[in-house]
């Protein structure tokens, strides 16, 4: 329902919502925001198809997106961005914490009450000649104990266009909250109002941009950007950022990771968890097609960024997908590398940043072998092969991504939507590391993986603004979406660890992988993508005690015949390559380890610095 505002409206006490909104709370929140950002007009969104569709015709009618051609690309729409609004800004995202110490040396920090003065400054009036959106969503399926339900005013509508993919959104959530539900507030404004008679840019944006948190009162803020992460505060900044901060508080986990479902031909099913940095590979995981020598095995996806893990009642750790959808990087993936992706993104997607071709479909680096000979680059501009070549400008934007709901996904996982969640057998943990660290190694004991993980480096990607393929550490892929203390975060690992095995639960096992190692060409030795089988199935076999490793200094790695190679020719000579653990790289990784420690010195947990110990002993000798 839009309703237009009066030019006269001054005080924030009075708002005309529809009468399916019934939280008074909730209305008078809206009414005080209205009176700071004073927008032209309120919609409130019901979550509808028709509201869908008229939201995306009002944006192709003002340029924000392009509608793809109706038989190549059936109910898909292409935006292209400010070219300066196109990841997540790490450095201007804050966690206002009442103490610095709650927020961590990992993360930026402003006191609350200057934040806000801050904040109030920017809010003010930015959205004048806008209308805002009231975007109700639940993270995790409606009334599921697991979930959460937010409430996003926005003054993008490709904002409440992209939300109602990635997150189950609408009309329903408000029944859900009834007339006293909690919800998340969460404001976000791209930054620019418009004064009466100006003219609206494609994809409106401000040079300032902030993106905030304040964790005690789970509340959102984000100003200047309408890019992903950014933007769409259902995601980085509720699901993992304020997330993780009730997690710490109420037992449970809130992690960036992929859940995926392996079942054997004799119809085993297993539920595994990965955590991985942005843009190395989750989608493509959560998506694998077991590959020659595998016949009859299948995997399916639960999510592909985000998990929520609670202890179940039988104490077993129960993972629920607080999404609706995938906002994947679409540069790379082609039907070889995730088909079940391309498949999912054949009708009904929202692409940002990619090429659109002449006859008005979509391309990107890396979709085809040979790109098409003339396209319009992710900046509007002509773009031909050839040209390319002599500049090196890319057709799509390295981190272009689609938006697509889970259910367009082929082997989407019949329990995705359960509210129960599904059990975990293994959590895995990877980095993009073309040395040092092994294809893959199990942890001996909870405390082992747990450090594994809170020491994983990881190249940087194009996902974040800033310097790419530097090896920086992402303790648990969570470096930039943990909300709190990093080392507070490690604890918290620890302490579940402990209370589970204390209630006689057998903990899921610990794995951390690197599909990434490469030869002195700089080329990846790994074949990756399905044939991560090979290794997802060892690791299935250990936490059912059928397989076998060989120990080394910190964890236990499967020897050449300890994988399955039916199917395909991959020699001990480059298995031997890329599970080596070379002595002087492992002492410098140390260094990296104890320079990473001395960060988070205060609050890391005794045990964590131990381990770190006793391997640092075994280099030394
Ligand atoms: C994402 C990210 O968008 O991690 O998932 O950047
Ligand atoms: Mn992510």
């Amino acid at each position: 329902m839009k309703v237009v505002l009066s030019p006269e409206r001054t005080g924030s006490d009075e708002i005309p919502a529809p009468a399916w909104v019934k939280n008074r709370k909730l209305i008078k929140w809206v009414a005080e925001i209205v009176a700071l950002t004073q927008p032209d007009a309120i919609h409130w969104c019901d979550g509808s198809q028709e509201e869908y569709d008229r939201l995306c015709a009002d944006m192709v009618a003002s340029g924000t997106m392009k509608r793809l051609d109706p038989k190549l690309r059936p109910g898909s729409y292409l935006a292209l961005s400010d070219p300066s609004d196109v990841a997540r800004v790490e450095d201007r995202t804050y966690i206002c914490s009442e103490k610095q110490d709650d927020a961590g040396p990992t993360n930026n920090w402003m006191a609350p009450a200057q934040m806000r003065e801050t904040l109030n400054g920017l809010f003010a009036g930015c959205m004048r000649g806008r209308t805002m959106y009231v975007v109700p969503f639940s993270m995790g399926p409606l009334g599921s104990h697991i979930s959460q339900v937010g409430i996003e005013l926005s003054d993008s509508p490709y904002v409440a266009a992209n939300m109602r993919i990635m997150t189950r959104m609408g009309r329903a959530v408000f029944d859900v909250l009834g007339e006293d539900g909690e919800y998340v507030p969460c404001v976000h404004s791209v930054g620019k109002p418009l004064a009466a008679g100006e003219k609206d840019v494609p994809w409106p944006c401000n040079a300032t941009k902030y993106i905030v948190h304040y964790p005690e009162t789970r509340e959102i803020w984000s100003f200047g950007s309408g890019y992903g992460g950014n933007a769409l505060l259902g995601k980085k900044c509720f699901a993992l950022r304020i997330a993780s901060t009730m997690g710490r508080d109420q037992g449970w986990l809130a992690e960036h990771m992929l859940i995926l479902g392996v079942e054997s031909p004799q119809g085993d099913k297993h539920y595994v968890a990965a955590a991985f940095p942005s843009a190395c590979g989750k989608t493509n995981f959560a998506m694998l097609i077991p590959p020659r020598g595998f016949e009859g095995w299948k995997v399916t996806t639960i999510g592909d960024d985000i998990a929520w893990i609670k202890p179940g009642k039988d104490g077993r750790l129960y993972a629920i997908n607080p999404e609706a959808g995938y906002f994947g990087v679409a540069p790379g993936t082609n039907v070889s590398t995730n088909a079940n992706c391309m498949a999912s993104l054949a009708s009904n997607t929202i692409f940002t940043n990619v090429a659109l071709t002449d006859d008005g479909d979509v391309w990107w680096e890396g979709m085809t072998k040979t790109p098409p000979a003339h396209l319009i680059d992710w900046q509007g501009r002509d773009w031909t092969p050839e040209v390319a070549k002599e500049t090196g400008a890319k057709a799509a934007h390295p981190n272009a991504r689609f938006t697509v709901a889970a259910t367009q996904n082929p082997v989407i996982d019949p329990a995705w939507d359960d509210p129960a969640g599904v059990p975990i057998s293994a959590f895995i943990f990877g980095g993009r590391r073309s040395t040092t660290v092994p294809l893959v190694t199990e942890a001996r004991n909870w405390v082992e993986g747990v450090y594994m993980a809170a020491t994983m480096g990881s190249e940087t990607t194009a996902a974040a603004a800033g310097q790419q393929g530097v090896v920086r550490r992402d303790p648990f892929a969570m470096l930039p979406f943990c909300g709190y203390n990093m080392s507070d975060y490690f604890a918290h690992w620890l302490k579940l660890g402990q209370s589970m095995a204390a209630s006689g639960q057998s903990l899921p096992h610990i794995f951390c992988v690197n599909w990434f190692r490469t030869d002195d060409n700089g080329k990846f030795v790994w074949p990756g993508f399905g044939e991560n089988m090979r290794v997802l199935k060892w690791m299935l076999d250990r936490v059912a005690g059928k397989a076998d490793g060989v120990e080394h200094l910190f964890g236990t790695t499967p020897r050449y015949d300890d994988l399955s190679w039916t199917g395909v020719e991959f020699s001990r000579d480059l298995f031997d390559r890329i599970t080596s653990i070379d002595t002087a790289a492992w002492k410098q990784e140390i260094a990296l380890h104890d320079e990473l420690f001395g960060r988070l010195e205060q609050g890391m947990p005794p045990a964590l610095s131990a381990v770190k110990d006793q391997i640092a002993k075994q280099l030394a000798v």
